[in-house]
């Protein structure tokens, strides 16, 4: 494997595989659904997901990506949208929401859980912007778990490097089941043309800038 390829497993895939089989206890035939599924960090809980063998549902705010998720085997892919629970005929079924767009739709993915069910929040593509006036009695479903994890716990307490299995997915990497190849590769020249593409929301996926 290229050092390129070695480069963009370790954060992206260490904290993808901690939310789906730690926080949301992801099991196989479970629905799941991603919202911000097109980022790096969404693309790499889509392939985990479906190789544990969940069903996945993605979202995106662009229509020309859904084929792209579908590729990495969604079942299906929404649009993306701060009131996608009442347009999303599995409401209310869903295992396990992964929430990457964050505060601004994190109450709408509690709704989109079966009691019992688990909503991890992980990302905040749509701004950190606080959930204005969170009152739970009045906002909050009622029977489901609301769970965070941010990768800067790896290596602390209660978080050992070793609970993920990177050996395991360096494997499934070298053995064909699962492609972690980054959208771009960039010599440290083109570091500026790497900052164009990701300010454009033109990277696609996980980009890697090789120094030497
Ligand atoms: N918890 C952790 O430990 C951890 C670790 C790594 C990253 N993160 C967080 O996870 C998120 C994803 O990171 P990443 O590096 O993988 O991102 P990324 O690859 O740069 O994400 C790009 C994607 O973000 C989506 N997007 C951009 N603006 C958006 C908006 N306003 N609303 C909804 N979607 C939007 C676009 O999707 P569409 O245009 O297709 O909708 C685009 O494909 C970030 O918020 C990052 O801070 C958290």
């Amino acid at each position: 494997m290229p050092w390129s390829e070695l480069a963009a497993i370790p954060e992206t895939y260490a904290t993808a595989w901690t939310c789906l089989f730690r926080n949301l206890e992801l099991a196989p035939g479970q629905k799941l659904l991603i919202r911000g599924a097109t980022s790096s960090f969404g693309q790499a809980a889509v392939k985990l997901a479906v190789n544990a063998g969940a069903h996945v549902v993605a979202t995106s705010r662009n229509a020309e990506r859904f084929a792209m998720l579908e590729a990495l085997g969604a079942v299906r892919v929404e649009l993306a949208g701060a009131g996608l629970s009442g347009r999303i005929v599995e409401s209310g079924q869903f295992d396990a929401v992964l929430d990457l767009v964050g505060n601004s739709t994190v109450l709408d993915s509690l709704t989109i859980v079966r009691r019992g069910g688990k909503v991890c929040l992980a990302g905040w593509l749509g701004g950190l912007a606080p959930i204005a006036d969170f009152n739970p009695l009045l906002q909050m479903a009622s029977g489901v778990y609301l769970t965070f994890f941010g990768s800067f716990v790896f290596g602390t307490t209660g978080f050992p490097l070793a609970d993920v299995p990177l050996q395991a997915i360096a494997q499934d990497v070298a053995a064909g089941r699962l492609d972690v190849k980054p959208s771009r590769v960039f010599r440290f020249e083109e570091i500026h043309e790497a900052h164009r593409v990701m300010e454009a929301n033109e990277a696609g996926g996980k980009m890697v800038v090789v120094l030497a």
